[in-house]
């Protein structure tokens, strides 16, 4: 390519020169030859004319030898090749012999000269001779026709004709050469090399590559263009920027949801319509600390999984007000704005009395079907007055969320949990056209386990008031449609997962619960902290670090968890001194004496180990026994080597979920329960029994060993599953099968 472009621009040069130099020559030429031809034909006229003077009557009046004198004395000066006389009718004279071959050429000219009476001459050539004759005709009365005719040298002039072309060859080579030579020089270094820096440039601004396109400096006068490319490399890089955003979006369209797409999603789903949520734990809860009220958020799965969606969504959320200073913050309708720094939503409390928190909230939900759901060994209690206050309570809220939907059509009713079992039938009963789920967000135990309780119809039938019922997983909806086909008269479809009772059919499907976790969280790193710093509060150091968080509860299996530490550390004391678990543990449902008594016995167990392992700067647990917020919570996931979650039986359990998306760089290990709903989806984890505290202290010790790249694999497997399955795609998935059902 290079080649071409050289050689057709050298070629032109090349024939625009030959052009231009051959025009120029000829025209010199035909000048010069002009005017060397005038001269020598006014030298011939200037020598007949002298001759013609003096030389005539001389010449006559001797012999031709006059004639001959004459032409040799000036033949030199003026290139005279000789003079040759015509008297008459074909009789020429001339002395000189070099010039009689040349007469023959002048007869012809010489009648014309004599007839004409003028004197003529012309350019002749004979062989390689050229010559100039010049004729006068001599006016005499005794030889009438008469005339002398001068012969003069013009050969010069084509030697020095010749000489022209020659130089001007000369020239024009050289010219060429020099010019090509030049052309050359110039192309190579003020074109190509210009070039193919562009080109570079180009290639860098295509990919983007500004840092390169930095590295290599413009010559000045390519500066501007050099400013402009960068330019283009920068919006290049912007464009593709967003491409690949909107890429990534889309190939994540149907796997990834955002607050955004919920709310789009939602407002499409419900046309107008209202959306309430029914829960007895209120997302906020306001309590007096000294002299002021602090507002914090209570430990649950529940609202760690809900508020998410009603902060992306809007909506109204009714719950009990419990917090001692709750009725301090509302307006006159028991309603506040919340998330309180950034309102987005609307809480609606309502409030119990003191017998009422009693029976329905620690009775009969707490000491009732809390552990009758749960397979922890802790054994149920069912009392009628329990029972009755449960049923006046689920009927107090039914009635506030009647009011709060008449003038709406068609509402949306999300009711959450085991507290409001009767809840769907009595809203039902009121509002044929509400659209009611209800989602339990503990386990569903089976047909026989449920069936000691003695309300067990009555807890169905209320459920089955709503269009859909969701559980965790599938093995919880079996379990229920189990007791429902056990205790009810109702046609159970397998097929679909549905109860018919009489013209109404109940949807039961699994819904796994997640948490907010977007792409966003998905590529931010963890900020790491020094267990030093994390612990010197607590005036205790380690070299590797667990972390727990739990509400103290029977179910947790907190205590489990600290025999396995215990075991850990009998079986592999190369860790004693060097392994601390902190356990988070909020203290709940104090007032029930099974709790106060988990509580009490999670610390002397933790005082026991301790006790047992402990040294002047370490301990083996440190029991951190207070409601922590999420801030508080979210630098022991960071940074923790591993987190262990041995719940006895879980709904879900969200903590194992908060702790892989807390670990943005894709390392630490979970410990989790076979018995916890989060096993299911979780596949990267250590699955345990925490039954077993053998295998248990094993897997402290392979998680504390594992090697980097599993732990990778393993945190980004479930990370991965996290985004795809976060706390919008669950709502979405809910709202979607909710709206669709006509019952
Ligand atoms: C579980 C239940 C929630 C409950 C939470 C805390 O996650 O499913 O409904 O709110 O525990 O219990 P608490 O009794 O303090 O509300």
């Amino acid at each position: 390519m290079k080649l071409k472009i050289n050689f057709t621009l050298i070629l032109s040069i090349v024939l625009a020169m030959t052009v231009v130099a051959a025009a120029f020559t000829f025209f010199q030429i035909a000048s010069e030859t002009a005017s060397l031809r005038e001269e020598l034909k006014e030298r011939t006229a200037r020598i007949a004319d002298v001759y013609s003077r003096t030389q005539l009557v001389h010449l006559l009046q001797e012999d031709s030898t006059g004639l001959k004198r004459f032409s040799d004395s000036i033949s030199k000066d003026y290139r005279l090749l000789g003079i040759a006389v015509y008297y008459n009718k074909d009789s020429i004279i001339t002395p000189d012999t070099s010039i009689r071959p040349l007469v023959s050429f002048s007869l012809d000219y010489i009648a014309l000269a004599l007839t004409a009476d003028s004197a003529i001459g012309n350019f002749k050539k004979s062989g390689e001779k050229s010559f100039y004759q010049y004729i006068r005709p001599i006016k005499r009365t005794d030889i009438p026709n008469e005339a002398l005719v001068f012969y003069t040298d013009a050969s010069y002039i084509d030697r020095i004709i010749s000489n022209i072309w020659f130089r001007n060859f000369f020239r024009w080579f050289a010219q060429v050469l020099i010019i090509s030579f030049v052309t050359i020089l110039v192309i190579r270094w003020g074109i190509i090399g210009p070039l193919n820096k562009i080109v570079l440039w180009l290639r860098e601004a295509a990919t983007g590559n500004l840092d390169k396109l930095k590295q290599r400096p413009p010559t000045n006068f390519l500066a501007p263009l050099h400013k402009e490319i960068v330019h283009i490399a920068k919006t290049v890089r912007e464009a593709r920027a967003i491409a690949e955003e909107e890429a990534l979006l889309r190939s994540n369209a149907e796997a990834v949801w955002t607050p955004e797409r919920l709310r789009i999603e939602v407002s499409n789903l419900l046309h107008e319509k209202k959306m309430v949520v029914v829960s007895n734990r209120e997302p906020y809860m306001h309590i007096h600390a000294g002299r002021e009220i602090k507002c914090i958020v209570p430990a649950s799965g529940m609202i760690t999984a809900m508020e998410p969606i009603l902060k992306a969504c809007g909506g109204l959320w009714i719950a009990a007000g419990m917090g001692d200073a709750d009725r301090e913050t509302v307006d006159k309708h028991d309603k506040i704005l919340v998330p309180p720094e950034q309102p987005e939503y609307t809480l609606r409390r309502l409030w119990l009395t003191k017998e009422e928190e009693d029976h329905f909230y620690y009775g009969f939900s707490n000491e009732g079907l809390w552990p009758l759901c749960h397979i922890a060994h802790t054994r149920p209690v069912f009392r009628k007055e329990d029972w009755d206050y449960y049923k006046k309570v689920n009927q107090d809220f039914a009635r506030a969320v009647i009011r709060e939907i008449e003038a709406e059509e068609q509402p949306l009713i999300l009711i959450q949990d085991y507290h409001f079992a009767l809840l769907p039938e009595l809203i039902r009963n009121e509002r044929p056209d509400a659209k009611i789920a209800i989602f339990w967000h503990i386990p569903w135990p089976n047909a026989e386990s449920f069936g000691i309780c003695p309300w067990q119809r009555d807890i169905l039938k209320g459920m089955l008031g709503a269009d859909l019922i969701g559980f965790h997983t599938q093995f919880h909806c079996n379990n229920f449609l189990e007791t429902v086909n056990t205790a009810l008269e109702s046609r159970v479809q397998w097929e679909n997962y549905a109860v018919r009772i009489g013209d109404a059919t109940t949807m039961v499907k699994p819904f796994p619960i997640s948490i907010d976790f977007t792409l966003k969280d998905y590529d931010k790193p963890s900020v790491k902290t020094d267990f030093s710093r994390l612990l010197a509060d607590y005036g205790a150091t380690c070299k590797f670090m667990g972390i727990g968080v739990d509400r103290i509860d029977y179910t947790k299996g907190i205590i489990e968890k600290f025999l396995a530490i215990e075991r850990f550390l009998e079986k592999y004391p190369a860790y004693v001194g060097k392994f601390t678990f902190v356990q988070v543990g909020a203290p709940s449902r104090t007032l029930l004496k099974t709790y106060a008594d988990t509580v009490s016995a999670v610390e002397k167990e933790a005082d026991r180990i301790n006790w047992r392992f402990k040294n002047r700067n370490w301990k083996p647990i440190l029991l951190l026994k207070r409601h922590h917020s999420h801030e508080e919570i979210t630098p022991f996931y960071e940074s923790a080597d591993l987190c262990m979650v041995t719940s006895l039986h879980d709904g879900m359990n969200l903590v194992a979920k908060e702790f892989i998306a807390r670990r943005g760089n894709n390392d630490g290990v979970l410990i989790l329960s076979r018995f916890a709903g989060a096993s299911q989806e979780l596949k990267g984890a250590l699955v345990v029994n925490p039954y077993d505290i053998e295998k248990m202290a094993d897997a402290i010790k392979q998680a504390l060993e594992m090697p980097d790249e599993e732990q990778q694999q393993r945190m980004q497997k479930m990370r991965q599953s996290l985004v795809e399955n976060n706390i919008f795609s669950w709502a979405a998935h809910l709202l979607r099968t909710l709206t669709s059902i006509y019952r």
